[in-house]
């Protein structure tokens, strides 16, 4: 068992990072809703309670008695986590007249306390506070301010509680992840040994033991998730991992033979299934968004479930889930009322399928994911892809899908992505893709009028997908791949840039 910091979660909108930032260090964490500490709490080193949209003077705000965690562990509390632990000891929070948000300075650091080492006297920090800490009662040492905040860290002296009012787990908060590292490392005894190798080995002798000598099936998509999670069983239990990979039709170009031959030189068993007829056939006349996703969705479903009906014996189902699509989030509007989110392709599996799910990266962020899938030898290539929707080009093509617009959309998506690779582009963007849209206009190529249809190139910056907003592309660029796409695709005439983030929009059209 790993040694392991809990995060406690109040619903901040920033938790997670406090884990990425850990995990970074190679510290194993986990985080809970404040109301559901785990009960086997063998492996805690230290606690953090996190931030939260709440105000501890709010009807409903979450206020558990943690007495049992001060007394074990190590406890350091992030914003609201310093305010509640600041209340606990008898201290005042008020409502501020000085609110703080966004950059501040550190002043008077000091600098001999264990969780202040190595950050710089006018450090940058980031703020988000409507209330502030007054008083946090009784033997307590600040160990730094801002010309705003006088509590901006605290310690309670003869004792291993201490809290900042700023969020050290973001990027802006330029000594963060030092301070973060001086709470687990120095001030909990974590020694860092939670690396990608160390992760493999475990996993695989996980794998072993909880499949003996059972059969697995897997739907591979050609992503970063499924492919590594694939390559783990794989190693764990060889050839008896049956690997499906289906061909819907809504591919990129060229996509399917490459991603098979990908699969097939890391040696994993893998069964390519061309249904793409079975698709087109589901869609034909849908330009409903939502009924286009259902019929990609259900036909998806159909084909897996007879395909994996040859898997004579296979008991068990893998998956490529990952940590963000399984932790309980804290619902703003208070409570314990929690939403897990599904896992987008394979999260509506029916019943009568009746497999054990068996997910290997469930622990894992995706940058961890890539991480693993490097320390396992799989090309960066493949581990630097983008993100691709499972219903493909068949929610970037507006109004009804068919064979012919699927080619035309392939055609030019493959110029606009060759030309991000080709011009060092492509890892600045989080994703890109085009959008085939449902109207014509006119255009003059030679002598001639064209009425043809026109493309949308979407190219966005993101962390998780969550939001987003349109990458700033060079204009040189985007003429040099609109000039390509109307010469060499027919049937397109005209190419526009979309640049909407999100929210308001979507990253997807459809
Ligand atoms: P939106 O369009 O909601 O997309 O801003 C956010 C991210 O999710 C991807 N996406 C999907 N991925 N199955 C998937 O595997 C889906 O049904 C699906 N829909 C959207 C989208 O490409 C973007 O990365």
């Amino acid at each position: 068992m790993h040694q392991q910091i809990l995060i406690l979660d109040f619903g901040s909108q920033v938790t997670q990072l406090i884990a990425r930032r850990l995990r970074e260090l190679n510290v194993y964490c986990e985080i809970h809703p404040w109301n559901k500490v785990p009960s086997d709490l063998s492996a805690v080193k230290g606690v953090i309670l996190s931030g939260s949209p709440f105000s501890v003077h709010q009807e409903n705000a979450p206020l558990p008695d943690l007495s049992e965690l001060y007394a074990q562990y190590p406890v350091l509390g992030i914003c609201y986590g310093a305010q509640l632990m600041a209340i606990h000891n008898g201290g005042k929070v008020m409502r501020s007249t000085h609110r703080e948000y966004g950059r501040a300075f550190l002043q008077e650091v000091s600098s001999h306390h264990p969780l202040m080492k190595g950050i710089a006297q006018q450090s940058q920090v980031w703020m988000s506070h409507g209330d502030t800490i007054e008083s946090a009662g009784e033997e307590v040492e600040i160990i730094c301010s801002t010309d705003q905040v006088s509590f901006a860290g605290y310690h309670f002296k003869g004792t291993q509680r201490m809290g900042v009012q700023f969020h050290p787990e973001v990027y802006h908060s330029l000594d963060g992840k030092q301070l973060l590292s001086n709470f687990v490392m120095d001030i909990c005894g974590c020694e860092g040994d939670w690396t990608p190798g160390v992760f493999v080995d475990e996993t695989v002798a996980m794998l072993k033991q909880t499949i003996g000598d059972q059969q697995v099936i897997m739907g591979l998509s050609g992503g970063v998730d499924s492919t590594v999670a694939a390559v783990l069983l794989h190693k764990a239990i060889g050839d008896r991992l049956h690997c499906i990979f289906v061909d819907n039709g809504l591919l990129r170009k060229d996509e399917f033979a490459n991603v098979m031959k990908d699969y097939e030189d890391m040696g994993l068993n893998v069964k390519g299934v061309n249904a793409s007829d079975v698709f087109y056939s589901a869609l034909k006349g849908l330009t409903d968004p939502e009924a286009k996703r259902k019929a990609i969705g259900k036909t998806f479903i159909d084909v897996f479930d007879s395909e994996s009906k040859k898997v004579l014996g296979a008991t068990w189902l893998g998956q490529g889930t990952i940590y963000p699509d399984v932790i309980e989030s804290v619902s703003v509007g208070g409570g314990p009322s929690q939403t897990i989110k599904s896992h987008h392709n394979v999260g509506g599996l029916p019943d009568y399928m009746k497999l054990k799910v068996v997910e290997p990266l469930r622990s894992l962020f995706k940058d961890e994911v890539r991480r693993v899938g490097a320390s396992l030898g799989i090309k960066e290539q493949l581990l630097g892809r983008h993100p691709f929707p499972g219903p493909g080009l068949g929610i970037r093509i507006l109004g009804e899908v068919t064979q012919e617009k699927v080619a035309l959309l392939q055609n030019a998506d493959a110029i606009f992505i060759q030309l991000l690779k080709d011009q060092n582009l492509y890892d600045s963007v989080w994703q890109a893709g085009t959008i085939l849209l449902p109207v014509q206009s006119v255009g003059v190529m030679g002598d001639e009028r064209t009425y043809e249809q026109a493309v949308a190139l979407r190219a966005v910056t993101s962390t998780d997908g969550m939001t987003a907003d349109w990458a700033e592309l060079p204009f040189a660029f985007l003429s040099k791949v609109s000039n390509d796409i109307i010469n060499q695709v027919r049937g397109i005439n005209r190419v526009v840039y979309d640049i909407s983030s999100k929210p308001p929009a979507t990253i997807e059209w459809e």
